[in-house]
């Protein structure tokens, strides 16, 4: 997508010259500093990887997932034996403990490059992370296109504008390119639709006021920033038509899990009959799991994201704030789980079902039972 009138990705293997043709880093857009500064990061370790996925440089399920299988290729340009590998792919699944992409990633590249001989792993793993990036692309524009549909239909049922509310990022910044839930925003906008996003905030970390509305913005997307409160107040007085998200894990029955507070958004959605959609790639279902409230493990962030604001002060210049009393204990769940029943569809590359339809794309070496 662009930033100004340049195209990015999020993530790009680089730094050729050294070896022989092949990359030996990857570049990283760094979300720790948008909306404030764009700062591109070199990362040139598996280390380096993690903790670039522990502490938020990259972020959004999908990305997570494409930047594992990177810091995969980095641990085997390094040292391909067996044992390096099943190292990297440990310090990988450590890094952040919700998003299954993360898991469905390292696993994909342990699974083929094991199975080589030592001397062809490193080359094999740089191209299998470019093509589960390119992958991400794919899936996100077919979600693009079948969420487009749905408010294609919706625009057709009302006069004017159509207002969609979203949570958190699931724009082109937490995947490789495009998005999830903003994927199909996108597409309507270049077919002509006039829609308006209402954006959440989405605290403690202001994923939505610092990275949705500014990837919205760098787009000439029409969009409002709200609380994370004022949700449910919009949909009682009829200003949003649905409510999209993404997700970080969904369970095979449709449960979903997401940023911190989009389950009260699809309460407040239920109770208003607007409709709630997860748009979601099959690589961020976990087919393994039934319960999400039960199997899925919610990360608990440090409290210091909730006693503290990071912004820019008068002078311009990136400050953290304390908003808690000292003393005062803050706690810090990161996700929570949006029960199947209350999710209108569930938007995939093949198309958005109810979420009790999902096991019809549940892939055959997924089959347990
Ligand atoms: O903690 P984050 O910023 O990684 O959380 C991201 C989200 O919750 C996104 O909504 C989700 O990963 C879907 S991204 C397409």
């Amino acid at each position: 997508m662009k930033i100004g009138q340049q195209q990015f990705r999020t993530i790009w293997p680089a730094g050729s010259e050294e070896f022989q043709g092949v990359a030996n880093r990857v570049n990283i857009i760094d979300q720790t500093q948008l909306p404030h500064e764009f700062r591109v990061v070199e990362i040139a370790s598996v280390e380096a990887m993690a903790n670039a996925i522990r502490e938020m440089q990259v972020r959004g399920a999908p990305l997570i997932g494409a930047a594992a299988a990177y810091g995969m290729a980095l641990a085997a340009l390094k040292d391909a034996r067996d044992e390096s590998l099943r190292l990297a792919a440990t310090l990988l699944l450590l890094s952040r403990p919700t998003a299954v992409n993360l898991r469905w990633a390292v696993e994909r590249m342990l699974e083929k490059l094991l199975l080589l001989p030592e001397a062809l792993r490193c080359a094999v793993a740089w191209s299998e992370a470019a093509k589960i990036c390119d992958e991400d692309v794919v899936l996100n524009q077919a979600i693009g296109r079948h969420g487009f549909d749905i408010l294609k239909v919706l625009a057709e049922s009302r006069s004017g504008r159509l207002n969609i509310l979203t949570h958190c990022n699931a724009g082109w910044l937490a995947t490789v390119d495009w998005g999830t839930a903003l994927a199909p925003v996108y597409t309507a906008v270049e077919a002509g639709l006039d829609v308006h996003v209402w954006v959440g905030e989405t605290r403690p970390r202001n994923q939505g006021a610092s990275l949705t509305a500014w990837e919205l913005a760098q787009h000439g997307i029409a969009h409002t920033v709200i609380t994370d409160n004022a949700g449910g107040h919009l949909m009682q007085h009829g200003q949003v038509d649905c409510v999209i998200v993404g997700a970080d894990r969904v369970t095979r029955n449709g449960d979903v899990c997401n940023k911190i507070g989009t389950y009260l958004k699809a309460l407040a959605a239920f109770d208003n009959g607007v409709p709630f959609y997860a748009a979601v790639p099959l690589p961020t279902i976990d087919w393994r799991i039934t319960d999400g409230l039960r199997d899925i493990p919610i990360e608990e962030r440090h409290a210091d994201e909730v006693a503290m604001v990071y912004g820019l002060d008068e002078r311009g210049e990136a400050k953290s704030v304390r908003v808690i009393p000292q003393g005062s204990q803050a706690a810090n769940p990161a996700f929570d789980v949006t029960p199947a029943k209350l999710v209108t569809g569930i938007i995939t590359e093949h198309g958005c079902c109810e979420p009790a339809q999902l096991q019809q794309w549940m892939p055959s070496t997924e089959m347990t039972d």
